[in-house]
């Protein structure tokens, strides 16, 4: 089933880990995928994979903390594909660090990546959508580190916690101009970002006793989660979180 046939949407950290699967998951529906990244050379290659299985796809680079860079992806994409009707705010950042050792420099980098670059992101193109009278949808990521705490992740969690919030407001704020928000809270998914827990044998025994599924869980499965937050088949849903973490929070 092709869910995106005509419609456009924009993936930010498009090129690596649940990002580059969300946007390959959403080409291969049939959207126009515009794969924005800090790094553009993985987002070239992800948008490359894209177009090689006859989806369409532009990479673009971003730093979704400019509002200045956003704007001019989202004129790119105007540019190539006319107007976005998707937004998948996946770009994000995390790391361990005890929270009496935690530095204003970890802190604040944290919150403006994971945090404030939703907000930037979800207000550019919420306005564009609003402007032209689109039906628009915008799936945040979020993490189950966005409603229960874990140890040695203040930053990580109260950017994620933030994400939260920014969600449910968002969807209150939006749903007048039939805009729908949600967002998804993966538990340990494998991908460059979660290397040290599942790569070291150690560590991922241990993490594997909080998973009723017993394993971690995969970039394709959240890209799934997201396509179909970002699908008509989850019309009646608005600012929610969906978690998918092989039944970790179950505990
Ligand atoms: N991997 C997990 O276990 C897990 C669990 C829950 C939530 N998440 C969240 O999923 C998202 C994607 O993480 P991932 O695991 O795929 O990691 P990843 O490191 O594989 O991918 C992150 C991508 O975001 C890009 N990025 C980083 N900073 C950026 C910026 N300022 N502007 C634009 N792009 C930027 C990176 O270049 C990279 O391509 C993050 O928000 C992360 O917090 C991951």
């Amino acid at each position: 089933m092709r869910r995106f046939e005509n419609q456009v949407a924009i993936v930010t950290g498009g090129g690596r880990g649940i990002g580059a699967a969300t946007a390959r998951r959403l080409g291969s529906e049939g959207a126009a995928v515009v794969v924005a990244d800090i790094d553009l050379e993985p987002a070239e290659e992800v948008s490359a994979s894209i177009r090689a299985e006859k989806g369409e796809a532009l990479a673009v680079p971003l730093n979704v903390t400019s509002r200045a860079d956003i704007e001019k992806m989202l004129a790119a994409a105007l540019e190539r594909y006319d107007h976005v009707d998707v937004l998948a705010n996946i770009a994000g950042t995390g790391f361990a660090a005890h929270f009496l050792r935690l530095t204003d420099e970890q802190w604040q980098r944290t919150l403006n990546i994971n945090l404030t670059g939703v907000f930037l992101c979800s207000q550019v193109v919420a306005r564009h959508m609003v402007e032209r009278g689109i039906a628009g949808r915008i799936v945040n990521m979020a993490s189950t580190n966005g409603l229960v705490g874990e140890g040695d992740y203040a930053a990580y969690n109260a950017s994620k916690f933030g994400v939260v919030g920014l969600t449910m407001t968002m969807a209150i704020d939006l749903a007048p101009y039939n805009i729908r928000v949600n967002s998804v809270c993966p538990g340990l998914i494998k991908t460059r970002l979660s290397q040290p827990l599942w790569a070291d044998p150690a560590a991922s025994s241990e993490y594997l006793k909080k998973i009723p599924l017993n394993r971690f869980g995969e970039p394709e499965e959240v890209a799934a989660t997201v396509a179909y937050l970002a699908s008509t088949d989850s019309g009646f849903i608005t600012g929610h979180q969906l978690v998918i973490d092989g039944g970790q929070l179950t505990f």
